[in-house]
């Protein structure tokens, strides 16, 4: 198995394309910790994987949640070798419309706590001398805006550049830094926009070039490969996970002969 011996951090476990990532990881051979606001979805996980799956319940737009996190999946498991820096949270609101509290939470979760979790991955990494793997979750929206979503946008334009800053100074130390740019997944991060309608997830269809919308289990393939040792010259990179949707714009203009 690819990932034998490893020890996973998953954050965002509990749901999603976190949940599908730990099970993937699990099923090539990594022991997995996932840390998740939410228990009773971070339980449903730990069951779908069984084995000693550890879950830790965390908010993770707090700083000090971000390092006791690391030290507990450490006091589990002995060691930490990937990190998947994936929890975060959407805000369907245009700038003017969103408030300084509105900001602090998309913020605090998704790129400070992003970043402080690789803060300390990184010293734990440095600790065991081995190196080690961090994904980060970004997404079409980090170079693709789409109308509604400004403050998510904003982190998630972020996490991209902080994933090149992070690969410029851990590389040397065998410390890999990649980001994931999923399209539109099914999750429940998407579940409001499709209550709304089947049109809304044929308009979101009609986005990828491929005719549909992802699921969580092909962006944790994605992460899988990333990690091993198979993507060892990797880092610094963004892999789209997007079906087409960042690859031209004929499928949205409705133009495909
Ligand atoms: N679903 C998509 O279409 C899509 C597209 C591009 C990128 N992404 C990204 O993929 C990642 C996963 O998204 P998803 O669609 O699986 O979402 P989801 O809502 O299904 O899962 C997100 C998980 O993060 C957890 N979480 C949120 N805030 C937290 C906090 N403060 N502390 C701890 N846990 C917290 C939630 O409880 C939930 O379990 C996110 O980074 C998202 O931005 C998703």
């Amino acid at each position: 198995m690819k990932l034998q011996n490893r020890v996973a951090l998953i954050t965002g476990g509990g749901s999603g394309i976190g949940r599908a990532t730990a099970v993937r990881l699990a099923q090539d051979g990594s022991k997995i910790a996932i840390a998740d606001r939410n228990p009773a979805m971070g339980a449903e996980t730990v069951n779908l994987i069984g084995g000693d799956t550890l879950f830790i319940e965390a908010d993770l737009s707090k700083v000090s949640e971000t390092e006791r996190i690391v030290a507990e999946t450490v006091a589990k498991f002995g060691k930490l070798d990937i990190l998947v820096n994936n929890a975060a949270v959407m805000l369907e609101k245009t700038a003017v419309d969103t408030t300084e509290e509105d900001w602090d939470r998309i913020v605090n979760t998704n790129l400070k706590g992003t970043f402080f979790c690789a803060k300390y991955a990184i010293l734990q990494f440095r600790k065991q001398g081995t190196g080690g793997n961090i994904i980060n979750m970004a997404s079409v929206n980090s170079f693709f805006a789409e109308g509604g979503i400004a403050a998510y946008c904003a982190t998630k334009g972020g996490i991209a550049q902080f994933t090149r800053a992070l690969a410029m100074d851990h590389s040397i130390e065998g410390i890999r830094v990649n980001c994931i740019a999923p399209g539109w997944i099914e999750t429940p991060m998407n579940a409001k926009f499709f209550s709304m309608g089947p049109h809304i997830r044929e308009q979101a269809a009609k986005l990828h070039a491929i005719g549909r919308i992802g699921q969580a289990e092909e962006v944790a393939n994605a992460v899988a490969f990333l990690v091993s040792d198979e993507a060892g010259f990797i880092t610094g990179s963004m892999m789209t996970v997007d079906g087409g949707f960042s690859a031209g714009l004929a499928p949205a203009m409705g133009i495909v002969v």
